[in-house]
């Protein structure tokens, strides 16, 4: 496990950027697992000026996204299919078919979670996987738990996540309670992991996580057992 120390948000960024092009320089048909949250915002602007001043193609690459709220639709600005759209597909050339990203409106959750493990496997799983933390130790939505769960899932939100993703709500109300997400089995699969954590409230969680025992009270902690891991963070 590499972990790298950066002075400031910026540096983060482009930091994170690119590894990330790199990988879609060596491998121009790469799968990259994709995440949501605040602190990947920076890095997605800075491969749109890759992608706009470098050049850097997407044309061949597929992306897979970890999670996405249940209830929420691709129109929802709260969506994590929004998110991505916003923060990155619509600025870059990747084939919109080509990005995927869980069905939160599904009627059928098992069939959801099934098809999305499905496609990961048919795809030769990810070459990359982009990480943030959650404040409890969460990837993805995989909230701290009695067990590490391996595949996709619906998952119910803890209060502490549901208070902090609050800040993006109008109200505490509007915050979804239940997610469906990417499991433990296919991010410890990814060929390459690459977590990002900014600011001082997450200095602690990312001690625990890497420095502390491997439970799933902490799921990140899983990570000490991935042979390819990169931390990066700013605090
Ligand atoms: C959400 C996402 C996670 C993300 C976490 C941290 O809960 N599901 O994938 O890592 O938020 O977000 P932030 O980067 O805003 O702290």
């Amino acid at each position: 496990m590499k972990i790298i120390r950066v002075a400031d948000y910026e540096t983060l960024s482009s930091k994170t950027a690119d590894l990330i092009a790199a990988q879609v320089l060596v491998k121009p048909n790469c799968i990259l697992g994709l995440a949501t949250g605040s602190t990947p915002i920076g890095t997605y602007e800075k491969l749109i000026e890759w992608h706009e001043k470098k050049g850097l193609d997407f044309s061949e690459v597929t992306s897979i996204n970890l999670d996405e709220y249940v209830g929420l639709d691709s129109n929802d600005k709260n969506s994590y299919r929004f998110f991505m759209n916003y923060h990155l597909f619509e600025h870059i050339n990747i084939v919109r078919s080509n990005t995927y990203v869980p069905n939160g409106m599904t009627k059928d959750w098992e069939k959801e979670c099934e098809t999305y493990d499905h496609r990961i496997l048919q795809l030769g799983g990810i070459d990359l996987q982009l990480l943030g933390i959650g404040n409890n130790g969460h990837i993805g939505f995989n909230e701290p738990g009695e067990t590490f769960v391996k595949n996709t899932h619906l998952v119910e939100l803890g209060e502490s996540t549901i208070q902090a993703n609050s800040r993006f709500f109008e109200t505490l109300e509007e915050v979804p309670k239940q997610a469906i997400t990417m499991g433990i089995g296919a991010i410890m699969q990814a060929k390459k992991v690459l977590l990002i954590a900014n600011g001082k409230e997450k200095e602690e969680i990312v001690e625990k996580a890497f420095h502390g025992p491997i439970t799933p009270q902490v799921p990140a902690s899983i990570l000490q057992l991935h042979p390819d891991v990169t931390v990066i963070c700013s605090f």
